[in-house]
């Protein structure tokens, strides 16, 4: 297996060629079947076509992962609870619901504007890795029986989408915050792991993944998002796009603060 490098072609049929027991760590942002442009492939499919597709991809995951490794998913409202159900048909085991809570976005006039997207986080076997030091945000009190490391930043994360007038954005409709790999990549694995993403698109996971000295495989059907993946890997920096803004609170409160 060749790793730190991307691929071009179909995750399902990439995958078939990467060893059993071989990854650490998966984050997916599939396309969520809601009909986004993704150049050579449109995301549209008949809902129990797209139920298969998930059902095939996440099949070679439950393949290709270690034993104690972690699945990150990205998804779409309408699909998560459907997702759900499918990691837990192959296998995984639940470890997490995260809501990546973005202030900003679409407007709305008949209904509520949508301001989160879920990420399912899943684990194979008893023991994965979980890294909570290398994740963690100030304390918002000090107070004695509060740890001063810091806090578990919970499960709603809030990043901002990378604006389309922003200098890291590139030319892809759903690039993700380099903010949110970041955390899933130090959270759930060491230094030296290989980290999979099967829908690169723009490069993010990869990116982020050799900036934090693991190694990396990416995978997408339209070769011109691997070629921005490849420009952007080249360029990887420990300076990323986005943070909680809740990791740059000052912690208050305490007589007993010294
Ligand atoms: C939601 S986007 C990923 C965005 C990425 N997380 C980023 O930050 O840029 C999904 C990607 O999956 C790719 N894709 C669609 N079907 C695929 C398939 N069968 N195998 C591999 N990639 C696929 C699309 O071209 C698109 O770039």
């Amino acid at each position: 297996m060749e790793i730190d490098r991307l691929y071009v072609g179909d995750a399902i049929e990439v995958m078939r060629g990467l060893p059993q027991r071989s990854i650490d760590l998966v984050c997916a942002d599939p396309p969520y079947n809601l009909g986004k442009n993704y150049g050579n492939n449109i995301d549209k499919k008949e809902r129990r076509q797209y139920e298969d597709f998930t059902r095939d991809w996440l099949q070679s995951v439950a393949r290709v992962l270690k034993d104690n490794g972690t699945i990150y998913v990205f998804m779409g409202v309408r699909f998560i609870s459907r997702l759900y159900v499918i990691l837990e048909e192959m296998g995984l085991s639940f470890n997490g619901w995260i809501t990546w809570h973005y202030t900003q976005g679409m407007g709305r006039t008949k209904g509520f504007s949508p301001r989160h997207e879920d990420i399912l986080y899943f684990v194979k076997g008893k023991y994965p890795t979980f890294n909570l030091d290398d994740i963690r945000i100030p304390q918002k009190y000090y107070r004695e029986r509060n740890n001063m490391k810091g806090a578990n930043p919970g499960d709603v994360w809030q990043f901002s989408h990378v604006h389309y007038c922003s200098q890291e954005r590139e030319d892809h409709p759903t690039q993700k915050p380099e903010g949110v790999l970041e955390r899933m990549i130090r959270a759930s694995s060491n230094p030296g792991d290989v980290v999979l993403d099967p829908f690169v698109g723009s490069g993010t996971t990869c990116k982020v993944a050799r900036s934090l000295g693991r190694h990396w495989i990416g995978i997408d059907t339209n070769p011109d998002y691997i070629s921005i993946s490849e420009k952007r890997i080249a360029h990887s920096t420990t300076l990323f796009d986005s943070v909680d803004p809740r990791a740059n609170r000052t912690p208050v409160d305490s007589k007993s603060r010294s």
